[in-house]
């Protein structure tokens, strides 16, 4: 059967049901070759991927580069800091540059919600969303889903993952969202009142603004940092508060199932919305999802930079 083509990943919303399968199975062949002494196939050799970050990124940066790279493409990295926008260029004439270069993918993360699907609008390449502002990470909840298969099994349907934290601000929260409502699993979001998207409850969410009830039996627990970069005034009157009643901790943990597992996209701030004990403890499985991000996204770029039919590891 021929595989389809992604034109762009820009949110969950781009994936259908079978496609986010497809996704999912193909990484999980992509992920032995992460295990083999010689990390490379040459499904995308002679392909170009353009990966702009202009927010800081140290998971979804690597991990793009390096799937590009496993790939057998031609990767080239900009960041924000490093381009010609530091001399005052729009994201307009950045994008018209890369497609005069005839970039087969541009990767992009940026501050601003909704700017992964302006450069869509304005390239020939396929786009992907690496995270805009707050609104989708949709490789993130890829890597998240892969990652909880691998300890639950492929059906997620009677699966209750509880997410918490800075759900209003976290893009992470609503790309997870969406994608695992699409895959069967009940979803629980947990956080200040102040810090929880109402409006989520229409997307099939149960809202929680005490953290013991939204653990309870708890299959997952996904745990989210406070955006401080997002926060426009005080959402919550101090970090040590926050902790006190939102902050992950071995206590709390005993209210989830006994084989629960605790994830984290990262970057974890320790002692505040989880414990050290808990961030290395038994339980968690925050270095499985960053080894998960290199096989989803070199999926991802397979499906976005490949004509349909391109056997996935031909040589
Ligand atoms: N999870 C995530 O997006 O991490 P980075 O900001 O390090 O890429």
């Amino acid at each position: 059967m021929t595989e389809p083509r992604l034109r762009h990943l820009l949110g969950i919303e781009d994936l259908s049901r079978s496609m986010a399968e497809r996704i999912l199975k193909t990484a999980q062949a992509f992920h032995e070759i992460g295990k083999r002494p010689v990390r490379k196939v040459p499904t995308l050799r002679g392909k170009t991927i353009i990966n702009v970050f202009y927010e800081a990124s140290t998971r979804t940066r690597t991990s793009f580069e390096l799937a590009g790279k496993r790939l057998s493409a031609d990767v080239v990295n900009i960041g924000g800091s490093s381009s010609s926008v530091t001399k005052g260029e729009s994201l307009r004439d950045t994008v018209a540059t890369l497609d005069a270069m005839h970039a087969n993918v541009i990767v992009l993360r940026h501050s601003v919600s909704g700017a992964a699907h302006y450069v869509a609008r304005h390239t020939q390449a396929a786009v992907v969303n690496a995270g805009d502002g707050m609104h989708q990470h949709p490789t993130q909840a890829l890597l998240d889903v892969f990652t909880i298969r691998q300890h639950k099994g492929e059906d997620l349907s009677g699966l209750t993952v509880a997410i918490c934290g800075d759900i209003l601000h976290s893009r992470v929260a609503r790309s997870n969202l969406l994608l695992l409502r699409l895959l069967g699993a009940r979803v629980r979001l947990c956080g200040p009142r102040t810090l929880l998207p109402h409006r989520a409850q229409a997307l099939g969410a149960e809202l929680y603004d005490r953290l013991e009830p939204a653990l309870e039996g708890a299959d997952v627990v996904m745990m989210l940092r406070i955006q401080r970069e997002r926060l426009g005034a005080s959402l919550f009157p101090s970090l040590r508060e926050y902790s006190r009643y939102f902050g992950l901790n071995a206590r709390r943990l005993a209210l989830a199932r006994p084989d629960v597992i605790v994830m984290h996209p990262g970057p974890i701030n320790r002692g505040v919305e989880i414990a050290d004990d808990v961030a290395d403890g038994p339980h968690s499985v925050i270095l499985n999802q960053v080894e998960a991000g290199v096989a989803v996204r070199m999926a991802v770029l397979y499906y976005c930079a490949t004509e349909p039919g391109t056997e996935l590891m031909e040589s």
